[in-house]
Formats: structure tokens, sequence, C-alpha cells
């Protein structure tokens, strides 16, 4: 925030256009170049996010980065894994969990990706196959996967939830495209192999590079809930 004694400090007017622009800005992206991210600003962004809040400050992740051929090896694993049906979740997964508002949303989202990806509606097989190729980052060069310590219990794990959206907006802010992948957690047991991961449990995973500006899925666009039916101002 501005205070007399910044002067060169953005005022909140000039803040909030770049928070406009940096949130509005992030999209999960699901086609990238090959090019990896310099590695000074791979510790950039991470360090970034390291700036996330939590409870009490205990700052309860452990982030691992799969890059070059530990990134070649655990795709290759994970497809393995697949093919094999060796699923493993840390923590419990059920399409229960949802309403039905949350249902009828996922449903126009499911549309809208699958309708950019020129798959039908009925089409589970297709559906299989696209899921079974994610596994491979989309083809980004870089993966992180945020593992949430303790006990892992649901309060600790909404504290690494918030870990994940500093980095998404940290990568936005230095032009790096991103896709947080929950299907990456249904593999938890091989993501720990590979990276030699003892403890925690895998929340989620993060593909990360640059966008290939040219695949149509990258154009997939996201509504949201209007205002007023997620939030209450009580005076
Ligand atoms: C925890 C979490 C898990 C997600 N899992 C997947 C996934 O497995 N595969 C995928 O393609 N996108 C996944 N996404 C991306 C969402 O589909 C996306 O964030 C949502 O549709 C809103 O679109 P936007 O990120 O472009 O604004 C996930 C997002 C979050 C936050």
């Amino acid at each position: 925030m501005t205070t007399p004694n910044t002067p060169n400090a953005p005022t909140p007017t000039e803040l909030s256009g770049c928070a406009e622009k940096l949130i509005r800005g992030r999209h999960a992206t699901r086609a990238f170049r090959p090019d990896p991210v310099p590695a000074d600003t791979l510790r950039a962004i991470f360090s970034l996010a390291g700036a996330a809040p939590s409870n009490s400050n205990a700052q309860p992740w452990q982030v691992e980065v799969a890059s070059g051929a530990t990134r070649e090896r655990l795709a290759a694993a994970l497809q393995a894994a697949h093919a094999e049906r060796r699923t493993s979740v840390d923590l419990p997964y059920s399409e229960d969990m949802y309403a039905q508002v949350h249902q009828a949303r996922r449903a126009a989202f499911g549309a809208e990706l699958y309708g950019a990806l020129g798959i039908a509606p009925d089409d589970h097989a297709a559906r299989a196959a696209y899921d079974a190729e994610s596994l491979r980052f989309y083809g980004a060069p870089h993966a992180a996967f945020l593992f949430v310590t303790g006990d892992g219990g649901t309060r600790l794990a909404a504290d690494v939830g918030a870990y994940m959206q500093t980095l998404l907006l940290a990568m936005t802010a230095y032009g790096v495209d991103s896709c947080p992948q929950g299907l990456l957690s249904f593999y938890a047991d091989t993501v720990r192999a590979e990276l030699g991961v003892t403890g925690g449990k895998l929340l989620v995973g993060i593909s990360f590079g640059f966008a290939d500006e040219t695949a149509p899925v990258n154009r997939v666009t996201t509504a949201r809930a209007a205002l007023d039916a997620t939030t209450a101002f009580h005076d």
C-alpha cells in the first residue's frame, strides 16, 4: 500500500488494476511448448509463492518440482500406473462431495473443454484417452507437486490450497502458464516413488511452462457464478 514515505509505491488504483490483470489473466493451460522456464525464473517464482498465508504461519507445504530427465521418467511412470490401474489417493475423493449446483457448473465446464477438443459429450473412450494423455503434463516441461505435511488434515490442506493459488499467480506474474491437475494426485505413490518423497499427502500437481498459443484448447473460457450466488454482505 502507498504510504507518504514511499512516493514511488503504486497507488491503490494502480494496484487494483494490476490485481485485476493478474488474477483475471491466469487461466488453466492445457497445451504447452517444450521450452523450459529459466532456472533463475523458477527460483523467483517459488520464492514468491512462499509468501502465501497459512494458519499461524505454519507453512505446511512440501513442494517437489520435476523437470528434465526426472519429468520424462515421471511421465512414463504415471502412464504405466494408469495403464495398470495402480491409483493411490492420499486425500479422499468422491463424486458425491459435489452439490447439485457444483455438478451443473462442472457439466458446463466439461462441455466447453471437450467441445474445444472436438470430443462429443457421450464419447467416454475419447475423454478417457485425453485424461490418460494429460498425465504427460499436457506437454509442459515442468510439474510441481504440492504435498500437505503434518497430519495432512483438512485445515492444513486448506493452507496448501492458499499456497497453490499464490504459486499460480506468481507464475502468471512471471509470464509462465500453468494447469493445476487434481488427476495427478490419484497417483500419489507413483509420484512419491519417482521423486523419492517419503512423507506428506499429495494434494495436487501443477504442470507449467509456456503455452502453445496455437492450440484451440487454450482458448477455452470459463465463466464464474454471479457474485451474489456465492457471497453475502452483512451490515
Ligand atoms: C484443485 C484443482 C484441480 C484441478 N484438476 C484439473 C485436472 O485434473 N485436469 C485439468 O485439465 N484441469 C484441472 N483443473 C483446472 C480447472 O478445470 C480450472 O481451474 C477451472 O475449470 C477454471 O478455469 P480457469 O483455471 O481457466 O480459470 C484443476 C483446478 C484445481 C484448482
